[in-house]
């Protein structure tokens, strides 16, 4: 390079071109420094393509959307190729003209804290939270008030090694019968809860927000409709279940790169409490969602799409999302944090070989699947038990509990095959004794499995009440016929 340099000093021609660079690079030496900025060269769609910057994919920055104006969009750099960085702005670019000046986030609002720019993120946790419903980035919602002195952490945090991860083994009460008593959950167990819309997801998110024994609850609704929020706020988690959670809302009408940011920033919410030995309640509504999400940004970015519209990336940002939930690490004095987590996944048309659905079985614990038919016939929570499975039961449960578990499913699988049958009296009792039991039984195992919205029943009610439709003194009779 300096080689070139002073061939072209040698030249005559080119030789008063040089002096003036010479002289504007030595009257650049001694301005003061400048913020370094990239300029956007193309905006078309959801990206926009900046150039004149280094940043690292992930980092946080800002576009003046209105030269002369100090008016800035909040963008994140989500790729790149050769010297151009793809950015994604997370706020309204309408008035973005050609050539708008583009600053690394941090450095734009003046601290010097460049490195936490391209590190990631800093939002708010604390129980200063508690009660309250923020945004993606970290703002509140609600009118009470600022929220400027909470501690800030990093959006990001390291995984937890699995192999100093204290395991499943005891139970977290979540307040449902169905799901405490045939679906036992652990904590820090991960489940999924597959649906399709309007199956009573939501009701019984709330209602196991409202009753788990679980300390804190940290609610990520992440692209649903606004008015969906706002109801679920008001109306499903109430007063007494919001004074314990913090909301973390980034509806439907909002960037992909926040919906992205609100389940991360959910789940970085949860890492805190969990951190401090808290017992943590996840709840994610919706996973779907959230994959989706992610497959506009890369598809955007040029990502070919693999399966069914979904780019790769989005199958490898889901596991990354839920791997971050689960125990803690064990603490000095045996204690130890966990995070719960129920992830809803989106089922349309009962499509379970959605590759969203697929994926995230592969991932969690366990499932819970929501059945439109009990729905619609009026039982609630319309649990399908038949279909559902918690993975970690087995670890939580004595035998006792198991014999008693595998009758209920046994009987109510039977009774499902046969009901047409009986309904229309083509069953005549006597022929089969099994059938007859699962027959007597059946009313008992429907009211087991509903339950009123208002009503709350912890897992040793459910577990009381297991036993009163299977009396102990069966027990060897059960063990016999299974
Ligand atoms: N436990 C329940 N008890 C009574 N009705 C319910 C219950 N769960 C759901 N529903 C009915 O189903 C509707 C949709 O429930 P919602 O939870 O909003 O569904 P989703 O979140 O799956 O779309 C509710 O408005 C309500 O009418
Ligand atoms: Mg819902």
């Amino acid at each position: 390079m300096a080689a070139d340099l002073s061939d072209a000093a040698a030249n005559p021609l080119t030789h008063g071109w040089l002096a003036g660079l010479d002289q504007a690079v030595s009257r650049l030496r001694t301005a003061p420094s400048s913020t370094p900025s990239g300029r956007v060269t193309r905006a078309t769609g959801l990206v926009l393509e900046a150039t004149g910057l280094r940043l690292p994919v992930g980092a946080a920055c800002r576009i003046e959307v209105n030269p002369g104006h100090p008016e800035y969009a909040a963008a994140e750099v989500v790729g790149f190729n050769g010297h151009t960085l793809y950015l994604m702005p997370q706020t309204d670019i309408s008035g973005l003209p050609p050539g708008a000046r583009v600053f690394a986030e941090e450095v734009a609002a003046g601290t010097a804290e460049v490195d936490a720019a391209l590190r990631g993120r800093r939002l708010p946790v604390g129980d200063a939270l508690l009660g309250r419903v923020l945004d993606g980035a970290g703002h509140p919602l609600d009118d009470l008030g600022p929220i400027d002195d909470a501690p800030r952490a990093a959006l990001n945090t390291p995984p937890v090694n699995p192999l100093s991860r204290r395991p499943i083994d005891s139970v977290l009460d979540v307040g449902v019968r169905a799901i405490n008593g045939m679906l036992t959950v652990g904590r820090g167990q991960r489940m999924g809860l597959f649906a399709g819309s309007g199956v009573g997801k939501s009701m019984l998110l709330g209602m196991m927000a409202r009753y788990t024994k679980a300390e804190v609850i940290v609610v990520g609704l992440i692209g649903e409709r606004g008015r969906e929020v706002k109801d679920f706020i008001e109306n499903i988690l109430g007063p007494e279940g919001l004074a314990r959670s913090v909301v973390v809302a980034a509806p439907a009408d909002v960037s992909p790169l926040l919906r992205l940011q609100g389940a991360a920033y959910a789940t970085r919410l949860a890492e805190y409490f969990r951190d401090q030995g808290r017992d943590v309640l996840l709840i994610m509504d919706s996973l779907t969602r959230y994959a989706m999400a992610q497959r506009e940004i890369a598809l955007a970015i040029g990502e070919p799409p693999a399966t069914k519209g979904y780019p790769p990336s989005v199958f490898a940002k889901l596991p990354m999302l839920v791997e971050r939930a689960g125990n803690g690490k064990v603490r000095e004095d045996g204690s130890y944090g966990s995070i719960t987590a129920f992830y809803t996944v989106l089922t349309e048309g009962d499509d379970q070989q959605d590759p969203i659905a697929d994926s995230a079985r592969a991932i969690l614990d366990g499932h819970v699947v929501l059945s439109r038919s009990l729905a619609e016939s009026g039982h609630y929570p319309a649990i399908d038990i038949e279909a559902s499975i918690s993975r970690a039961m087995t670890a939580l449960i004595d035998n006792t509990r198991f014999q008693q578990v595998s009758r209920f499913k046994q009987a109510l699988s039977r009774y499902q095959r046969n009901r047409d049958l009986i309904a229309v009296g083509a069953y005549a009792p006597g022929n089969d004794p099994q059938l007859d039991e699962a027959i007597a039984l059946h009313p008992q195992l429907a009211a087991f499995l509903q339950q009123d919205l208002h009503q709350n029943v912890s897992y040793e009610q459910a577990v009381a009440h297991l036993d009163s439709i299977f009396p102990m003194a069966n027990r060897h009779v059960s063990s016999a016929t299974a």
